[in-house]
């Protein structure tokens, strides 16, 4: 397995970058940050991932293996859907995009299913057996499914239909700002979403992701769940770090 991997976050306000010591799963060197170009269309985002791997450029010694996350299922390096992404993403062959953008192998995956595989890997999960299912919580509900270790791609269960609502409507850290919820309010429609997704799932444990799991503290003590659920440890570099990864992983299969 080779040291060092480069991350690459693509997220609805900024196009993020580090190299990763994917020994330790940390940043070898400082993050790189573009804004995220609007319209985000696959045309415009293209140019900007080369620029984010340009101005990394001397940390870097060329054959690293590339991952990119991508906010939206992505099977095998082809997005699928566009929940909170530009419509002209869904049919895009997003690997074959930016590997033509960059001249090198890519491989691109989901969002939470890169921060999920970080906190497994490296972070909240850290040598946790069984079923380990990681949320984030943001504009959408993201989810990583990770069992022993190993990763079960695209399991999109913000979009479980509940009470006739698409989950993350509901339950999203966006859904709290918008409506102005407390941290009462709001840890109510978790509990739902939660309870449901215990009742199917079973898991060890659940890690819960996003911006706001810094706040864990207002919200994760006012949950009444049989599942251990804890704050995730890598915050915004999860994504990152795990796209890092899971591209070595991919790199050493090959
Ligand atoms: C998308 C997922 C994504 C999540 C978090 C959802 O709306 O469907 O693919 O992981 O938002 O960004």
């Amino acid at each position: 397995m080779p040291t060092l991997g480069l991350g690459i976050d693509i997220g609805g306000s900024g196009i993020k970058g580090a190299p990763v010591d994917l020994g330790a799963g940390t940043f070898a060197a400082e993050r790189v940050r573009i804004e995220t170009p609007q319209p985000a269309t696959p045309a415009a985002i293209a140019p900007v991932v080369a620029q984010v791997v340009e101005q990394l450029g001397e940390h870097l010694r060329g054959d690293e293996p590339i991952g990119i996350t991508f906010p939206a299922v992505i099977q095998h390096g082809i997005a699928r859907s566009a929940a909170n992404v530009d419509e002209s993403w869904i049919g895009t062959d997003a690997e074959s995009l930016f590997s033509d953008a960059l001249g090198r192998p890519v491989v691109v995956v989901n969002d939470a299913d890169a921060a999920g595989f970080a906190e497994v890997t490296f972070g909240a999960a850290k040598g946790i057996h069984g079923v380990v299912l990681v949320t984030t919580l943001g504009t959408g509900i993201g989810s990583a499914l990770i069992v022993d270790g190993r990763l079960v791609p695209n399991t999109e269960l913000g979009h479980l239909e509940i009470g006739g609502h698409d989950a993350e409507k509901k339950a999203a850290d966006s859904a709290r700002e918008r409506h102005d919820l407390s941290w009462q309010q709001w840890a109510k429609r978790l509990q739902r979403y939660y309870s449901h997704l215990e009742d199917l799932l079973w898991p060890d444990l659940i890690v819960v992701g996003g911006g706001v799991s810094k706040k864990h503290e207002k919200f994760l003590p006012l949950l009444d769940l049989r599942t251990p659920i804890v704050p995730a440890h890598l915050l915004n570099d999860a994504g990152i770090i795990g796209a890092a990864s899971l591209a070595a992983q991919a790199a050493a299969k090959r």
